[in-house]
């Protein structure tokens, strides 16, 4: 990142949606309140909301500044001056809204100029060729598309064709906010930053690996889009695979826009295909019923409170699943890699457990093999079990102890969240937390046929009440090879 940030900017389509108000703008506000943005730095919101810019500004007002902290109204009242509304509407035969936008942007053409697609994805093709029918897109242009990147190979590769025939791949920002989390980036550096892991990091010494993303929400308000989606394409797709991808990728050459990529999509291309019967096998879905999450009744997953009634989609979708995926290469050959998400699990956790294999040769009774617990939230940090020995005299007992690094305890300082670090790094031109799309693709192309052999069946999936760690044969998936889930209440 550059040291004196360069004037941009940043035109946010569905400006005004949940996103935008919950996580960009927010964003936004931390960045300019620690100096991060240039001065006339611009935020232009688009929707079809019909608001001006001081319609917008007050919603902002209204609705943000209660979630960030606002110890200057100084600055709380500059980020506001940052802020512009344009309303379009996209398909829609009315051009004052571009009309409107070309003129605020008429001038400023040497600036990075940001398009940030905060819109769901059948609207990215449309609004590339509109901003470049416009003649908005200049060199110094940037897209961003928000996930879902389609939903399903097919029409990843449509919208991947749609965007690249206005945008060059090197000014498209695939977002996964994962990648923009600090406890993810320090995998990297856990890794590539250590010498004494790198011997050990492989199907010689690690018995297996789990990624665990455990969620205690819901989807309510949400069936629209999740009837659609479910957990296999909303959390797995994207976000599990990404961390899949870094815990599993060969040591990049350099830290730049293309090594980790390169190493990425070479572990996506690696997986081995899940498909036919074996999907029985190796992947496990459920759909979570009514239970008790948080210390409160909750209720399933179609009875949640929502705009529109539960459908033949509703009664289908996965709230979690769970599959046992593997890396076919030298390093990872025969590794399990199981990987599950869910919501309204008992409690929220995002962890990867790598448990390594016992001693070769064990002198002591009732040691058991070491495991290593990245933990990426809640509190952050990274714990190594050991064996050691239980103090006192006669007989040698042994205990697993935990040697724990945690980063609130270790770091002071207030930790980003993901959407300021990613913003910024869009500004300043750095895509390597992004997905390329050749990494997208392959990620598709390894769910692909799990969702089609999920469809065909055309049966529920398996209930787990609200509060629990999912439905059984998520157990019996890691059970059967005697292992089990890592995570108290999640095991
Ligand atoms: C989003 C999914 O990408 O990630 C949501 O669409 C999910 O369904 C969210 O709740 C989880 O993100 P985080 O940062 O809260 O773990």
């Amino acid at each position: 990142m550059s040291e004196t940030p360069q004037p941009a900017d940043l035109i946010v389509f569905g400006g005004t949606g949940d996103l935008s108000m919950r996580k960009l703008l927010p964003a936004l506000y931390h960045s300019d309140r620690a100096g991060l943005l240039a001065p006339s730095t611009r935020v232009i919101a688009m929707s079809r909301g019909g608001l001006d810019d001081a319609d917008f500004r007050g919603k902002v007002d209204a609705e943000v500044r209660g979630s960030v902290p606002v110890d200057d109204p100084g600055t709380w009242q500059r980020f506001l001056g940052r802020l512009h509304h344009v309303s379009v509407d996209i398909g829609g035969q009315d051009p004052t809204g571009w009309a409107r936008l070309t003129g605020l942007l008429a001038g400023y053409e040497h600036r990075a100029r940001v398009f940030y697609l905060a819109s769901p994805p059948m609207t990215f093709g449309p609004f590339c060729r509109e901003a470049h029918r416009a003649g908005l897109v200049t060199p110094a242009s940037r897209v961003v598309l928000e996930k879902p990147l389609g939903r399903d190979l097919t029409s990843a590769l449509r919208i991947n064709d749609e965007v690249g025939a206005i945008f060059d791949e090197r000014q498209v920002y695939r977002i996964d906010h994962y990648l923009g989390k600090e406890t993810v980036q320090n995998l990297l550096v856990l890794r590539f930053a250590n010498a004494f892991l790198e011997p050990i990091w492989n199907s010689l010494w690690i018995d297996h690996v789990q990624i665990t993303v455990a969620e205690t929400v819901g989807t309510p308000g949400r069936r629209g889009y999740y009837d659609h989606a479910g957990a296999l394409r909303d959390m797995v797709q994207n976000h599990l695979l990404q961390l899949l991808c870094l815990v599993a990728m060969e040591p990049p050459s350099r830290n730049d826009r293309e090594s980790i990529r390169d190493e990425k999509v070479k572990v996506l291309q690696s997986l081995r295909a899940v498909t036919g019967g074996e999907v029985d096998r190796f992947t496990v879905r459920g759909q979570y019923t009514a239970g008790e999450s948080g210390g409160a009744r909750v209720p399933g997953y179609l009875d949640e409170p929502d705009r529109t009634a539960p459908t033949e989609a509703s009664r289908r979708v996965e709230t979690f699943a769970a599959i046992r995926a593997e890396v076919k290469n030298w390093r990872w050959a025969g590794v399990p890699f199981y990987l599950r998400t869910g919501k309204r699990m008992p409690y929220r956790c995002s962890e990867i457990v790598v448990q390594f294999k016992d001693v070769p040769h064990s002198i002591f009774p009732g040691s058991t093999p070491n495991r290593l617990v990245l933990r990426l939230q809640p509190s952050e940090g990274i714990q190594l079990n050991i064996m050691a020995k239980e103090p006192g005299a006669g007989e040698v007992t042994l205990k697993p102890v935990p040697l724990s690094l945690s980063f609130a305890e270790t770091f002071t300082g207030r930790v980003p969240d993901a959407y300021e670090r990613l913003l910024m790094d869009v500004l300043a031109g750095n895509p390597t937390l992004f997905m390329r799309r050749d990494e997208v693709e392959a990620a598709w192309r390894w769910i692909d046929p799990i969702i089609s052999e999920w469809e065909s069946r055309g049966t529920a999936p398996e209930p787990y009440p609200a509060g629990s760690a999912g439905p059984a044969s998520a157990h019996e998936l890691v059970g059967r090879s005697g292992r089990t889930w890592h995570g108290e209440g999640l095991a």
